[in-house]
């Protein structure tokens, strides 16, 4: 087969949870510029919407849902919106999170609503949305979890900055995200479905001068992740061209734990 055949979405729906976020953005757009129908789901409506508008002005065809996966019910009626629209999903990209803590001595009740989010919902969606993907007799699974969820933090990332007490639920869940990532490969291959993990580094987002200054020292290729750097990879999995990567966690960090 041709590669551009291999690489090409065209005739796919896929999904993107947080499609209003940082990376979730790059997500859609790279998706929708492979030809696949994107739908792109998040609690805040209005968010997507503005970006979904900018998108289809681009000839891009992207389609704007609304979801709380921490909410059964809201997870359900994505489904079955879903199913009405489309009649079936190929593709899903499992990248929504919730930061609800911000250091190590925050209440403990933070750490239970991240995890009502970002272990339970995002189990729940994920449940969900592989139910769509097997009635379309297969697809892929793409989960997005962190560099933080392979390795510590890096506290000198943060010297002469105000920023540095890190968040501990979001090591937890970016790590336990991993390895579902290796469970689900093996418990869904005969359904025909794959699933892989990309663990990227930090998206520039106009952080603090002297934190960038810091990071960036670290990385071998000199920045920080930039909106084109995640596309390439999620069309990649996304696609035919990786039929054959399955429960694979792809650090995309610039050569920074290289
Ligand atoms: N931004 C970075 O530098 C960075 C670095 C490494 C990994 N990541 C990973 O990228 C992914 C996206 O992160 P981001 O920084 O773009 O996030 P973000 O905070 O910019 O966006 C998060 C999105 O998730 C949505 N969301 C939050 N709670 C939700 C819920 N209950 N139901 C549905 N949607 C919900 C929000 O509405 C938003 O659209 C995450 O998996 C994160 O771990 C981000």
């Amino acid at each position: 087969m041709n590669v551009k055949d291999l690489l090409s979405l065209k005739g796919k729906i896929a999904l993107v949870t947080g499609g209003a976020g940082n990376y979730g953005k790059c997500i859609v757009e790279g998706l929708a510029e492979a030809d696949a129908t994107v739908i792109t789901a998040s609690r805040n409506i209005e968010n997507s919407k503005k970006f979904a508008q900018k998108c289809i002005a681009n000839g891009l065809t992207v389609h704007v849902m609304q979801v709380d996966q921490a909410d059964h019910d809201s997870v359900m009626s994505l489904k079955q919106q879903i199913i009405k629209k489309f009649g079936r999903l190929d593709v899903f990209v499992n990248n929504a999170v919730s930061r609800p803590m911000s250091g190590y001595n925050d209440p403990i009740e933070l750490f239970e609503e991240s995890m009502r989010v970002n272990a339970t919902g995002m189990f729940d969606i994920l449940r969900e949305m592989t139910g769509l993907i097997t009635l379309a007799g297969g697809g892929s699974i793409i989960n997005i979890s962190s560099m933080m969820g392979v390795f510590g933090p890096d506290l000198t990332n943060y010297e002469g900055t105000d920023m540095g007490d890190m968040p501990p639920d979001y090591f937890f869940h970016r790590g336990g995200l991993i390895n579902l990532t290796r469970y689900l490969a093996r418990m869904l291959a005969n359904k025909n479905i794959r699933v892989n993990c990309i663990s990227p580094g930090g998206l520039f987002n106009n952080q603090p001068k002297r934190f960038v200054e810091n990071y960036c020292k670290k990385v071998p290729v000199g920045r920080m992740a930039n909106n084109d750097d995640i596309k390439g990879l999620v069309v990649f999995l996304a696609s035919k061209a990786s039929a054959y990567v399955n429960g694979e966690n792809i650090l995309m960090d610039g050569g920074m734990h290289a």
